[in-house]
């Protein structure tokens, strides 16, 4: 379970402060997969950055697992990333200078051959098999989003943060790739920002960004 509460993210704008995110309040359970939709720079990216504490909120609480993560160091937080969050950034983050199957594996950061295999399964399941041994610079954008999008399951994680994954993917790719980032495990909770509504089934929950606040 991913929670926040009273949740403000406020940036000094001048002599004033500019309200990004203005007390967001919601509990996402086991299972749940959620659609955050809003215009381009409602905050959907500062939310999950908030949600993954991947960024410190201004005031308020996030809980994961009815543990407060607010106050916790870095290396708690660190661990909590590591061992439950998987995360598909809209900029990919991905190293140009290694291999698809290098990049993928750093998502748990283990080179041993087993995790080889794990995430040679991975890149074949997202339809990369031809492109393993490649390197970052060799591959296309949408090739290289699904690069991160391996990475991003390679700690078989409990929730999975992807901001706007599917933005350079055609549209049959995009559906497979949202159907595999849903599934890839039993209860695992999918927090995801878009703005392509085309790509939904109809069994998320919908969460729209507006002034700083959310609508469901
Ligand atoms: N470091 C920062 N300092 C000041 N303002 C910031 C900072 N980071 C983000 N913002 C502002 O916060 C707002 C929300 O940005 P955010 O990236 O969360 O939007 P978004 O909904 O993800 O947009 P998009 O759909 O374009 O990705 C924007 O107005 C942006 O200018
Ligand atoms: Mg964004």
């Amino acid at each position: 379970m991913i929670c926040c509460k009273n949740l403000y993210l406020e940036y000094p704008d001048g002599d004033k402060t500019k309200t990004i995110l203005n007390n967001i309040n919601l509990t996402i359970n086991k299972g749940e997969n959620v659609i955050l939709l809003g215009p381009s720079g409602s905050g959907k990216s500062s939310l999950i950055y908030l949600l993954s504490s991947l960024r410190k909120a201004t005031r308020g609480e996030v809980f994961f697992n009815e543990r407060s993560l607010t106050n916790e160091n870095v290396r708690v937080i660190a661990d909590v990333r590591k061992n439950h969050f998987g995360f598909i950034f809209q900029m990919h983050f991905l190293l140009p200078y290694l291999t698809v199957l290098e990049n993928v594996m750093l998502g748990k950061n283990d080179f041993s051959k087993q995790n080889k295999i794990r995430a040679v399964e991975i890149l074949i399941g997202l339809g990369l098999s031809e492109h393993i041994s490649k390197k970052l610079h060799q591959m296309s954008g949408g090739q290289r989003q699904r690069v991160a999008i391996a990475r991003a399951l390679m700690n078989d994680p409990d929730v999975i943060f992807a901001d706007e994954p599917t933005a350079s993917l055609d549209h049959q790719t995009a559906c497979e790739v949202i159907s595999t980032l849903k599934n890839h495990k039993k209860d695992s909770i999918l927090i995801m920002a878009t703005h392509d509504t085309s790509i939904l089934s109809g069994n998320e929950r919908i969460i729209r960004l507006a002034d700083g606040k959310t609508i469901e």
